[in-house]
């Protein structure tokens, strides 16, 4: 009786000792999320509820100041702000007794001022979330070639945690593939059909919406879209526009492309990049001429980011590397391409070749051209035909995509799994000398004389009737009508019959 009551008091010890031992740790993240100028958002998970504390400094010896969220949880959310702009700081996360996670390696910097040309760096995956070596090895090719100059953020293309985006798969192929970029740099996303088998955008439920915290009230800049499946955001001269292509209406009429319109039309930013899932040209393990919603985003998304001058677009879902020259007006199926009207610029983009891709600068210059690229090569390739004519590189490579701005440059790089650079290209917005030219002129009335001109206007130099000389008239209004490239002036009565020279400074 004696030693069968030892017995279970030794039991009883040792499971109380194994629960102590698993109390309180960090089983996720932490992450960044919602970096803007003046704060971010860090997140992570703990084995049990604890409430949320994260203790943060300007070094990583001295994490002086902390914020706490009140309450016991396992899903951890911390918002910083008061930070200033583009300042450096260190972090741990815990609970209201002590540290659970942090060690110099735990940092993060608030983004450069909204509008400033701060050099930003980006790295860019897609459909990486395989879990496996071939992640990995991107991975690694990435944090080798950039370790001297790390990404101020990075975006997931989507198809980010195989094979139905569940919470599950969400820790293996991104939590436990990316743990150090994950407490370094702020992460954004878009939805793949992957990430949409468990997630619902309509009522923005399932694992991805739990675990992305992403703008929908303007946030980080932008216009307000009222939900995470579409927003935008900006960082420092470069606005982003994250487009929902599994899930929400891509009809022109519903609320994305609507959104996106006025987004576009409100942007002050001079870089406008774009992403989402399907692509709009591709010849890889997806075909852009056969397939619906590759079709629709080609059709729908592009005339209106065209027209707001966007200047790169990415996407994944096909498991390979293509990108395009710089084109613009192309929505038809490849056969369609037109080599003069859509094909802006036939060469290959660098400055060891011929030469950048060349663009007007200033704030959404009209349909001056934009470069396609696919990174759906970051977890696998799937092979493909690989020969759309809108690409100048298709390549069934695994690799990844680190994007370079600095002020009126952007340069584009193209890293496979072994670190060897396998495409480079450049856009270069540069001032715009030429001026417009005169394609047309009819007088709808006596009175009126509208005149066509080949570029968009500003509307400036566009509304002074000094600038228009009619011999024999006297000009005395003009105004820019829609769409910037027509002025309709209002003259001294013409004569019926007669011809009239028209003379623009
Ligand atoms: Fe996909």
């Amino acid at each position: 009786m004696k030693s069968f009551s030892k017995s279970v008091c030794f039991l009883v010890l040792g499971w109380v000792i194994s629960l102590s031992a698993l109390a309180q740790t960090v089983v996720r993240g932490p992450y960044l999320q919602m970096q803007t100028d003046d704060g971010i958002s860090i997140h992570w998970r703990t084995d049990t509820a604890t409430d949320s504390v994260v203790r943060y400094g300007t070094s990583p010896g001295a994490l002086t100041s902390s914020e706490t969220v009140g309450g016991l949880r396992t899903d951890h959310e911390v918002s910083l702000t008061g930070l200033g702009n583009g300042q450096q700081f260190w972090y741990s996360v815990g609970d209201s007794v002590g540290t659970l996670a942090g060690d110099s390696s735990f940092h993060f910097h608030t983004a450069p001022a909204s509008g400033s040309a701060a050099d930003t760096r980006i790295w860019v995956i897609g459909d990486s979330g395989t879990a496996n070596a071939d992640a990995r090895a991107v991975r690694d090719a990435y944090k080798a070639w950039a370790a001297s100059d790390p990404a101020d953020f990075w975006i997931m293309l989507g198809d980010n945690a195989y094979n139905d985006g569940t919470d599950a798969e969400y820790q293996a192929a991104v939590f436990d593939t990316y743990p150090e970029i994950l407490r370094q740099l702020p992460l954004w996303s878009t939805l793949g059909n992957h990430d949409g088998h468990s997630a619902d955008s309509a009522t923005q439920t399932g694992p991805y919406y739990d675990i992305f915290n992403l703008p929908r009230a303007a946030e980080v800049g932008g216009l307000a879209s009222g939900t995470e499946a579409y927003y935008s955001f900006d960082y420092a001269n470069i606005h982003f526009v994250c487009l929902d292509s599994y899930e929400t209406s891509r009809s022109p009429t519903g609320s994305m492309l609507q959104w996106l319109e006025a987004d576009l039309a409100s942007n002050t930013q001079p870089w406008v990049i774009a992403f989402w899932h399907h692509p709009p040209y591709t010849k890889g393990s997806h075909d852009s001429d056969t397939e619906g919603r590759l079709i629709d985003m080609r059709q729908n998304a592009l005339p209106i980011l065209e027209a707001w001058g966007v200047d790169l677009v990415l996407s994944g879902h096909s498991h390979s590397y293509e990108r395009s020259y710089l084109l613009d007006g192309h929505y038809g199926s490849s056969p369609t391409l037109d080599p003069v009207l859509n094909v802006l610029d036939p060469g290959d983009g660098r400055d060891t070749g011929d030469g950048a891709y060349e663009k007007p600068d200033g704030i959404a210059p009209q349909n001056a051209g934009a470069v396609y690229a696919v990174a759906g090569s970051s977890g696998k390739l799937s092979g493909g035909s690989l020969n759309h004519p809108a690409m100048f590189v298709s390549l069934n490579s695994l690799g990844s995509m680190v994007l370079d701005v600095a002020g009126n440059r952007l340069d584009a790089t193209f890293l496979d799994e072994a670190g060897a650079v396998r495409d480079t290209f450049t856009i270069l917005k540069t001032p715009d000398f030429e001026p417009p030219v005169i394609t047309g002129a009819t007088a709808p009335d006596a009175t009126h004389v509208v005149v066509s001109f080949d570029e968009a206007l500003d509307a400036v130099g566009a509304t002074d009737p000094a600038n228009y000389t009619i011999a024999g008239l006297t000009v005395s209004a003009a105004e820019l009508l829609a769409g910037d490239r027509d002025v309709r002036l209002t003259s001294s009565a013409m004569t019926s019959g007669s011809s009239y020279t028209l003379v623009v400074n």
